[in-house]
């Protein structure tokens, strides 16, 4: 499968009409739509495939062209920032992503962003931004299951849906959203949870933060969570692998990302994040040589609540793969164990 990854923005186009629908606003909200690819810009052979497809093919333009009722909502401006498959979404891609948002925010330009992205990452990259955005304006991150040549692509309404959020007041201070199949998820909080399904999205321990429908958009609850942890977006990020836990571990791979120069070593354990004793102790003196160690679950739900253990550090309710992103992120600032041991509890 042949990847397209343009080097920087590369078309800028503007998705003027007549609004209808709010005139009590002193003027359209001005929606930026980010699009890096993914199915949402999937093509297939015909309209009845949804599996063997293309992702990241379509150009920006093209997702507007068939949203055609965002112009009720928003003024929306498309620019293409790369135009991918999320499985090869890069930390580079991830700077440039951040710093986007972060200098359009900043401007009277935009009073709000929409990612189109790739479901696959998703979380991750909502999850990067949540930590790296500076603004308090809304971003809101959306894709789809289907490719946009299926007959019953879900990626038009998912991107109605989430202009509609990003355009909404309410929107405002609560931090990076996903908005998949009608829902409104927070990045801490939010999962792929399905393979294949349109409602492949959900936030497992915390629940949804609210919806967009036919109601409007609606906000069932806040969270206090969001902005306690800002990091700079533009330095590079620490090398961090995920091992995951299974009978019989005997620590070769532990042994193995070490040897690579892991700095951090995220362990998606079994049950309550509890490892193999032979990877236990390969990992306990990675610990005591520095490499931060956090214990995660290969677990769908519950948190990873602390063993006592002073060595290694708790993921909380994040997944592994968030896990992750956080350690990376904790990494650029501080090599302490406890410094990063109380931004998994603040987060
Ligand atoms: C991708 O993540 O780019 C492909 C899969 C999807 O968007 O659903």
């Amino acid at each position: 499968m042949e990847k397209i990854l343009l080097p920087a923005v590369v078309s800028l186009s503007v998705f003027f009409c007549s609004m209808r629908g709010v005139s009590a606003s002193p003027r359209p909200r001005r929606i930026f739509v980010l699009a890096t690819g993914g199915t949402i810009a999937g093509e297939a052979a015909s309209p009845s495939e949804i599996i063997d497809y293309r992702a990241g093919v379509l150009g920006v333009d093209a997702l507007l062209d068939a949203a055609p009722e965002i112009c009720n909502f928003a003024e929306a401006r498309g620019e293409q920032l790369c135009n991918i498959d999320s499985k090869d979404m890069t930390d580079e891609i991830w700077r440039r992503l951040a710093l986007r948002v972060n200098e359009l925010l900043a401007s009277d330009e935009a009073d709000g962003i929409v990612i189109a992205h790739g479901t696959d990452t998703m979380e991750e990259t909502a999850l990067f931004l949540s930590l790296t955005v500076e603004s308090e304006k809304p971003v809101v991150l959306t894709g789809a299951m289907r490719p946009a040549t299926a007959e019953n692509a879900d990626g038009p309404r998912n991107l109605l849906d989430a202009v509609r959020v990003a355009a909404s007041q309410e929107a405002e201070g609560k931090g990076v959203l996903v908005v998949m199949d009608g829902v409104i998820h927070d990045a801490r909080d939010v999962e792929k949870t399905h393979t294949t399904s349109v409602a492949a999205f959900a936030s497992r321990e915390a629940g949804p933060l609210g919806r967009v429908g036919e109601n409007g958009v609606i906000f069932d609850r806040v969270t206090s969570r969001n902005g306690r942890l800002k990091f700079s977006a533009g330095a590079p990020l620490p090398r961090v692998d995920v091992l995951y836990g299974c009978e019989g571990d005997d620590g070769a791979l532990a042994r193995a990302s070490l040897q690579v120069g892991a700095k951090g070593i995220v362990y998606a354990g079994l049950g309550n994040g509890s490892i193999p004793a032979p990877v236990e102790k390969i990992l306990a003196r990675a610990a005591d040589e520095g490499v931060i160690v956090v214990r995660a679950s290969r677990v769908s739900g519950g948190a990873v609540v602390s063993s006592g253990s002073t060595k290694f550090l708790d993921s909380g309710s994040l997944n592994p793969q968030k896990a992750r992103v956080l350690l990376r992120l904790a990494l650029t600032k501080t090599n302490d164990a406890e410094e990063i041991r109380q931004m998994f509890r603040d987060y």
